[in-house]
């Protein structure tokens, strides 16, 4: 089975102003040549964009956008293209992401429509697949997680999909201080690989990067990497301190 390679994806979420985004690049740059195995990826508000894909130029940290628009261009003000975020020389763009989904109605057509989008701009997304906190047993949460799978990447070949990455982030554990437990992720990723698998193959299942995210700070980043679905982590407030990234970068490794 192909070896996936680990990632670290730092969603700033709507924190960082585009002058400390050069800076943390720059206090990263150098310790990150020691992780080379690792991918390691900023996420920002589109604003930040310009300022930290400059500063990220000839170092190995790679720049994407916290989510875009899927019309090619028209009038849509106030959102942004694919093709600007290609053209600006973005390589990553988070989509669906729980706070997508929950404060501004983000349906999994909307999120499907990102995913194609971005493909045909050669942007990798990654789509993010939640898990709320609902009334309901097991097999409801279950099938709420495998819908969201399927939805999402309905007409995307399995060509494509192998270069798509999926993000499973149960919303209690977003921002609380509280990750699910390593096995329980495991469970939950185990289950989307397995709804790969069977909307595709194997081979293109076992492709697919598939990351937890949830409340991940150094203390507890090393047994969910440990997982063997788990490809990498999506983290919002600890990596907002790039020496505490550095860490999830060596951890990762
Ligand atoms: O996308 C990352 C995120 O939603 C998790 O946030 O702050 O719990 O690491 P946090």
């Amino acid at each position: 089975m192909m070896k996936r390679r680990p990632l670290v994806v730092a969603n700033w979420k709507m924190n960082k102003l585009p002058s400390e985004s050069s800076a943390y690049i720059k206090h990263i740059e150098k310790e990150l040549i020691r992780y080379p195995d690792v991918i390691s990826v900023l996420a920002g508000q589109d604003v930040l964009l310009p300022a930290m894909l400059k500063a990220a130029k000839e170092t190995s940290v790679a720049i994407g956008a916290e989510n875009m628009y899927w019309q090619e261009k028209g009038a849509f003000t106030g959102e942004t293209s694919p093709a600007a975020l290609e053209d600006l020389g973005v390589t990553y763009v988070i989509i669906g992401h729980s706070e997508r989904r929950n404060y501004f109605r983000e349906t999994n057509e909307m999120v499907n429509l990102k995913a194609i989008a971005a493909i045909a701009h050669r942007l990798i997304p990654i789509i993010a697949i939640d898990e709320p906190i609902v009334q309901g047993d097991d097999n409801d949460r279950s099938h709420w997680v495998v819908n969201q799978v399927i939805e999402s990447l309905e007409g995307i070949s399995a060509q494509q999909a192998q270069h798509v990455i999926l993000a499973y982030e149960p919303t209690a554990a977003i921002g609380s201080g509280q990750p699910i437990t390593p096995e329980l992720a495991e469970f939950s990723l185990r289950r989307i690989r397995l709804t790969l698998a069977d909307m595709y193959d194997w081979p293109t299942a076992n492709a697919i990067r598939i990351m937890y995210g949830g409340s991940v700070k150094p203390n507890n980043a090393l047994e969910l990497m440990r997982q063997p679905d788990i490809d990498g982590v999506l983290v919002g407030d600890a990596a907002l301190n790039p020496d505490t990234f550095l860490e999830l970068c060596r951890l990762a490794n």
